[in-house]
């Protein structure tokens, strides 16, 4: 059934505002999405109604919210497919799941002498941490260079692996270029050579449905924020095997099973990874944005988002001296582009002046822009709230830009 977006947009408050008396043009969705009005009501309804710490208390509210956060975690699980709910770590966000993963995988499984084949379309937050790890434990990093359309090619990955390999470290759709890349492919290739494989999905579980069981992947990370939730929380997938043999990454409260003064056993998946107080409400309001993305339909929100994706590049390419950066055959939601002889931040800064939000820099992928030899790019990237005709302001915008450094 196809999508009906002036009702969608109403489920969005922040799409009525006006910005310098103009309507406001977001499509800066890549770096963080809306929330619609269900996932504002859901945090006031935890706060007002059973704010209470969980899995501590005996009380009807504490009860309440453990219910409520472990619901979420069901959500979640049902949402990727995970075989198990306890394969389900809820974290900061996608960087810190991360982190836990490079951290904790790393610890327990790459020594000195081994090697780590990290994308060159990665975003920071999906190398540094693996630099880190490289670093500490004497481990290489392998780059896995892409093409000039900014494809990922399997061959390419396949010279890459050796016997020291121990983990692929690759997002399913790129920030910074919008490529969707072939995770299941690269993930049967990993483990016919025993590797393990940790996709960034941050820019993917919005956008595509994602099914960690067919992927076969060994850990999947996304954010709560880019999928239409509240800032701060996060998922982590990992599969149940490597996640018992991992040790935790923080220590704390929650993560134990028994402490003396001189030692401690860990608590069993998944509160060995959840230290400390956990964000029990921003749980909840993500799986409030999960259900509310379910209900729209995965499928629907891919064929119309993939419209609007076609329709603002054939436009955009109308524009002299524009060019797109990144031009895979597969991609979604980003539109990366430059001017001739403008300045991205300069564009982004005018164009902010018409009402409309874009990004521009690097996008947290300088290696990307390094590849191009680029000092970065604006970025207008697409959610389903979108429409053409906010795609039309956008050309209008950058016609104006052109007209005023004319
Ligand atoms: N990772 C976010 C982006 O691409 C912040 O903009």
């Amino acid at each position: 059934m196809a999508l009906i977006i002036d009702k969608i947009r109403e489920d969005f408050p922040i799409l009525k505002e006006t910005i310098y008396n103009k309507p406001l043009v977001y499509l800066d969705n890549a770096a963080t999405t809306q929330k619609p009005q269900v996932v504002l009501d859901k945090l006031i309804e935890v706060y007002t109604k059973y704010n209470a710490n969980i899995h501590r208390g005996v009380h009807y509210l504490s009860n309440k919210a453990t219910t409520e956060t472990e619901n979420a975690r069901l959500t979640v699980q049902k949402f990727i497919n995970a075989q198990h709910s306890h394969e389900v770590i809820f974290a900061r966000g996608a960087t810190e799941g991360i982190n836990l993963v490079a951290h904790s995988f790393g610890e327990k499984f790459i020594h000195a002498g081994d090697e780590i084949i990290v994308s060159e379309m990665e975003h920071h937050s999906n190398l540094v941490p693996w630099q880190m790890v490289a670093e500490k434990r004497g481990a290489r990093l392998v780059k896995w260079a892409f093409n000039q359309a900014g494809e990922l090619e399997l061959n390419e990955l396949e010279k890459l692996i050796s016997d020291k390999t121990r983990i692929i470290a690759v997002n399913q759709v790129s920030n910074s270029l919008g490529t969707i890349n072939p995770v299941k492919e690269i993930t049967a290739l990993a483990h016919r050579h025993q590797v393990a494989v940790l996709i960034d999905g941050a820019q993917a579980v919005q956008h595509l449905k994602v099914d960690v069981q067919e992927l076969d992947c060994d850990f999947y990370v996304f954010s709560g924020h880019k999928i239409y939730g509240p800032t701060g929380i996060g998922v982590v997938y990992g599969k149940e095997g490597w996640l018992n043999q991992m040790p935790p990454y923080q220590g704390g409260g929650e993560m134990i099973e028994s402490v003396s003064f001189e030692k401690t056993t860990y608590n069993q998946l998944p509160f060995k990874f959840e230290a400390g107080t956990p964000n029990y409400a921003d749980s909840i309001a993500l799986a409030t944005a999960i259900d509310y993305l379910t209900a729209l339909g995965l499928d629907d929100i891919a064929t119309y988002e993939k419209e609007l994706l076609d329709y603002a590049e054939a436009k955009l390419l109308t524009i002299p001296g524009l060019e797109i950066v990144g031009t895979a055959k597969k991609k979604t939601s980003v539109v990366s582009f430059n001017i001739k002889g403008l300045h991205a931040y300069d564009v982004g800064t005018l164009l902010d002046k018409m009402g409309i939000a874009v990004r521009t820099g690097t996008h947290c992928t300088e290696p990307v822009m390094i590849h191009y030899g680029i000092s970065g790019t604006v970025r207008a990237s697409f959610a389903f709230y979108n429409t053409r005709d906010e795609i039309d302001r956008l050309h209008q915008g950058l016609l104006k830009v052109i007209e005023l450094f004319a």
